[in-house]
């Protein structure tokens, strides 16, 4: 029989994906978009005649529930989040709100609706934040850096709580870094090949990065949406750290995206303290032996590899006078 998935998020980066697998697997999904002036559709216009989109908003519970009412899905996602960590600092409310209380909006719509709804909940590695141990596995202790990170920590355990309480089929899974051509421009990965790509073509001459020596596991969103799936297809619900298991520093990730056009990234690189953050996570690293064990989850794409998707797509891009798929909305 047909499966019906409901996405939150489905105009983001891993909702793009996430949207592109269920298809291939043959499900009707359906997506909640929120209200803008301008359409955010850029990531999914050509998925737009396979998918159902529904207007409704996190911020929202009455609007969360009428969707689930209406479309009665097998499995729930929920991927929407305001995303961004330097923003979260700006706006902290807005980022509880949205990253943390919309998550505990969903859970009682379902719960509420029918509790039978497999649910997915977007967490984060930020919660692991300033780390005590290395690598971070799901019996890491969490010691959040950020107001985005304190509000992931709510969504994870306001998800393990309800599983808990009411018996749902609720999984966290504990996602490290995932990049991608779609990823937002503000974002570093995508910022640092965006850039190689734009001086490269004479379109700018340097790129101002924060601090570069933070590190990460840097994984492709594609290999990431998959994991989500997985998770909900298993006989009991658990939460799983996914990641690479390597970590690359910043400066990493320039070197590589610069080379790759045949640039030296130390002629172009400016360290801009405007990108320092208040409380920074310096150094993040999966164990996602779980994930191997349980999902027989794998990622199938390197770092090297990812670097050259990221920076020959903006290449392409900007080589097609296409704009890139998310405006610069941010000053990071
Ligand atoms: P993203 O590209 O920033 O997408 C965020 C999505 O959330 C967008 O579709 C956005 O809609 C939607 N959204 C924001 N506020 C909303 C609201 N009030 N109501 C309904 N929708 C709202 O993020 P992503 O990279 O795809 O990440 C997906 C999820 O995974 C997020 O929860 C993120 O925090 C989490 N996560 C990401 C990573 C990563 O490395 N990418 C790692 C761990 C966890 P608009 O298009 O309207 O803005
Ligand atoms: N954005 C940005 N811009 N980051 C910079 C810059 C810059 O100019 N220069 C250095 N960095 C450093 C940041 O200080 C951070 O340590 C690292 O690059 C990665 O920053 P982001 O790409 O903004 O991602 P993030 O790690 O803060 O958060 C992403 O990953 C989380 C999972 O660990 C987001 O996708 C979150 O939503 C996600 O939960």
């Amino acid at each position: 029989m047909t499966k019906c998935a409901l996405i939150t998020g489905i105009t983001g980066q891993d909702g793009s994906y996430l949207a592109e697998w269920l298809l291939q697997k043959e499900y009707q999904v359906h997506g909640i978009v929120r209200h803008a002036s301008t359409s955010s559709h850029g990531r999914i216009n050509h998925l737009l005649d396979r998918i159902t989109l529904h207007d409704a908003d996190l911020l929202d519970a009455s609007s969360l529930r009428r969707v689930i009412e209406r479309v009665a899905p097998d499995e729930y996602y929920n991927l929407a989040a305001m995303s961004f960590v330097p923003v979260s600092w700006e706006q902290p409310i807005l980022t509880a709100e949205t990253t943390g209380l919309g998550v505990v909006r969903a859970l009682e719509a379902i719960r509420q609706v029918n509790p039978s709804i497999r649910f997915y909940q977007a967490s984060s590695s930020e919660m692991f934040g300033k780390v005590v141990e290395t690598p971070q596995s799901e019996s890491t202790p969490f010691y959040p850096r950020s107001p985005y990170a304190v509000a992931k920590l709510y969504g994870h355990w306001i998800t393990v709580n309800y599983r808990e309480s009411y018996d749902l089929f609720a999984c966290s899974g504990i996602l490290f870094n995932h990049e991608s051509p779609r990823r937002g421009v503000e974002f570093v990965t995508r910022k640092i090949s965006r850039a190689a790509a734009r001086i490269k073509m004479g379109l700018d001459k340097e790129l101002r990065l924060g601090n570069l020596e933070a590190q990460r596991d840097w994984g492709f969103a594609g290999d990431y949406v998959r994991a989500m799936w997985l998770m909900l297809q298993q006989e009991a619900p658990a939460d799983y750290v996914i990641g690479t298991g390597r970590t690359q520093t910043v400066a990493a990730f320039a070197e590589a995206a610069f080379a790759r056009v045949g640039l030296d990234w130390q002629d172009y690189v400016v360290v801009d303290p405007r990108f320092y953050r208040p409380a920074e996570v310096n150094l993040l690293l999966s164990n996602p032996q779980k994930a191997h064990a349980e999902l027989e989850w794998y990622p199938d794409h390197t770092f090297e590899g990812l670097v050259h998707m990221m920076v020959d797509a903006d290449l392409e891009q900007l080589g097609s006078g296409v704009v890139g798929l998310t405006s610069t909305k941010f000053a990071a």
